[in-house]
C-alpha cells in the first residue's frame, strides 16, 4: 500500500506543469508523450467486463499526478457576499441524505482514500465508488460508470460539510437517466453542428441526439461506459487513474482513441482533472467534466444567489439550437458580463432561456493554467475557484432541470436553476469552424489539459 515513487512522479508532473498541457489552438496539445508514468498506482485494478450491447468497457491503469498549482493567477475580483438572492435554507430537504450511503463494505485502498461496491451494470459489470479525502475533511466521490463525481462534500463558514456536486442515489438512478450529472464527457463536450465534419476530404457522420445537432459525444457517450480504474497516493493528494478506450467509428468518430482522466485531491482543498487522450488517426476532441454545482448543498434550493465572476470578455452568441453564430462577441454593457463578480440570477430574465454559453478565457501568453471563473455562495460563505489550460468554458445555469430527476430518497427534486455548470472546453462546433481553436488530434499527438477546483469559505 505504500507509495514508491512519489517524489520522482511529483518532479516528473512540475516538469509537466511547467512545459506542457497546451492544447491544439497553436500551444501544443503535444505536451509530454503520453506515455504512463512509472509507480505511484495503488489497490488493484477495477476489473470489469468488455463491452455489448449495454454500456462498458474496462482496461489498465495509468499516470499519476500530484496537485500542482504551476502558476498563479491574477487576483480576481471580489465578490461583494452581501449581493443578495438567498441559498433557501428553509428548502433544504429535511433529512439530506448522502449520496450512495455506504451500505456496501468500505476498502480502505490508501491512507486517505477507500473503495467500496457501487453497483453492477445490466450485465453483471462492476461498478465501485471511490472516495478521496483530505487531511481538512474534504471528501470527493467518483464512481466508475462515467468517472461521475458523485460527492464533493466541503465545509461552510462553520464547519458544517455538505455535498456541494448535484448527485442521484445510486447506480439504478443514474442508469434510469441524469442530464450529464458529474460526468466525463467525450469524445466531444457541447454541440457539433448537425453531427458531422469533414477531415482530409473525408466526411464523418456523428450520432445526432439533441435536436439535428451531435451533443456530449452521442447516444452513447464517455458517461455511459465503466472505466477501468487505478487509485493513486502521494504526499499530500490522494486520486483516481481512469482510463477508457473508444474504438474506431464510435458514435461516428474516426481513429481508436485512448483517453484517461485523472482526478487529485490535495490538503490545499484542490481537485484537479487532467485529461489526456491519443489516437491512430486524425480525429476531433473535447473532453470536460459535467458536474452540476450549489455551493450551499446539492438541493438547497436555486444557484441564482451564488456570486459568480468569470474571467471572459467574450463570448459566443448562438442559435436556437444552442450553435454558435459565429465570431465571439464582447460581453460588455450587456447581461453577459460577469467579469466583475455579479449574482448569477441579477439579469438573468434578460438572457433567454436562461444562461448557455460558451465564454473565451481571458490568458497572457505566458500563462498555461488561467484563472476561469470564481464562485461565492454568500450564506454559507463556500467559494470555488476553476483554473484550465482549455480556452473557453461553457457557463450553463440548469435550465433543463425540472424536478423530474430527486436524489435523497426523494427528498430533493432538481428544479430549474437548482445547479450551474462550468464547464471548461473548446469552442461548441469547432470541427466546422476553421476560425476557432483547433479541436483535431493527430497520431503522434497528445491532447493534454488540466482543470483545478480549488475550494475555500470566506466570512
Ligand atoms: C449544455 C446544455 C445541456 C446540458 C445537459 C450543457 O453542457 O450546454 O445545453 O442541456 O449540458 O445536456
Amino acid at each position: 500500500m505504500k507509495a514508491l515513487s512519489w517524489h520522482w512522479a511529483a518532479v516528473c508532473v512540475v516538469a509537466l506543469a511547467i512545459n506542457g498541457c497546451s492544447g491544439p489552438a497553436g500551444d501544443g496539445k503535444k505536451a509530454g508523450d503520453g506515455k504512463p508514468d512509472k509507480a505511484t498506482q495503488i489497490g488493484a485494478d477495477t476489473k470489469s467486463k468488455p463491452p455489448d450491447k449495454q454500456p462498458q468497457p474496462p482496461e489498465k491503469p495509468t499516470q499519476p499526478e500530484p496537485p500542482s498549482v504551476p502558476e498563479k493567477p491574477e487576483t480576481p475580483p471580489q465578490p461583494k457576499p452581501q449581493d443578495k438572492p438567498q441559498p433557501p435554507e428553509a428548502q433544504l430537504p429535511k433529512d439530506p441524505k448522502e449520496p450512495s450511503p455506504p451500505t456496501q463494505p468500505t476498502d480502505k485502498v490508501g491512507e486517505r482514500m477507500t473503495k467500496q461496491l457501487y453497483g453492477k451494470m445490466p450485465d453483471g459489470t462492476v461498478v465501485e465508488q471511490y472516495t478521496l479525502s483530505n487531511a481538512t475533511g474534504v471528501k470527493v466521490r467518483i464512481i466508475t460508470y462515467g468517472g461521475i463525481i458523485t460527492a464533493v462534500e466541503t465545509p461552510d463558514r462553520n464547519g458544517k460539510l455538505a455535498n456541494i456536486t448535484l448527485y442521484r442515489d445510486s447506480l439504478e438512478d443514474y442508469l434510469a437517466g441524469h442530464p450529464y450529472f458529474g460526468c466525463i464527457v467525450g469524445r466531444y463536450a457541447n454541440r457539433i453542428a448537425k453531427g458531422r465534419f469533414v477531415i482530409d476530404g473525408v466526411e464523418y457522420k456523428l450520432a445526432t441526439n439533441n435536436g439535428p445537432n451531435h451533443l456530449h459525444g452521442g447516444i452513447k457517450g464517455f458517461d455511459k461506459y465503466v472505466w477501468q480504474a487505478s487509485p493513486i497516493e502521494g504526499d499530500g493528494y490522494s486520486g483516481l487513474v481512469l482510463k477508457h478506450e473508444s474504438p474506431d467509428g464510435d458514435e461516428g468518430y474516426p481513429g481508436k482513441l485512448s483517453v484517461t482522466v485523472t482526478y487529485t485531491l490535495n490538503d490545499q482543498n484542490e481537485l484537479k482533472i487532467e485529461y489526456q487522450a491519443t489516437t491512430d488517426k486524425p480525429t476531433h476532441v473535447n473532453l470536460t467534466n459535467h458536474a452540476y454545482w450549489n455551493l450551499a448543498g446539492a438541493g438547497a434550493g436555486d444557484i441564482l444567489g451564488h456570486v459568480l465572476m468569470l474571467n471572459a470578455d467574450r463570448f459566443l452568441p448562438v442559435d436556437d439550437t444552442l450553435i454558435p453564430l459565429g465570431e465571439p462577441r464582447s460581453v460588455k454593457d450587456t447581461p453577459m458580463d460577469f467579469t466583475m463578480p455579479q449574482p448569477i440570477g441579477s439579469r438573468i430574465d434578460q438572457v433567454e432561456g436562461g444562461y448557455d454559453h460558451c465564454y473565451i478565457l481571458r490568458r497572457s501568453p505566458e500563462e498555461k493554467l488561467a484563472l476561469a471563473a470564481r464562485v461565492v455562495e454568500p450564506k454559507s460563505g463556500r467559494t470555488m475557484e476553476i483554473r484550465t489550460t482549455k480556452p473557453a468554458i461553457q457557463f450553463y445555469t440548469g435550465n433543463f432541470l425540472d424536478g423530474s430527476i430527486t436524489a435523497a430518497g426523494g427528498n430533493i427534486s432538481y428544479e430549474k436553476h437548482y445547479g450551474f455548470c462550468l464547464e471548461t472546453e473548446y469552442y461548441p462546433d469547432s470541427p466546422n469552424r476553421p476560425e476557432y481553436p483547433s479541436t483535431l488530434l493527430k497520431p503522434g499527438e497528445t491532447y493534454h489539459h488540466i482543470t483545478i477546483h480549488k475550494f475555500g469559505v470566506e466570512n
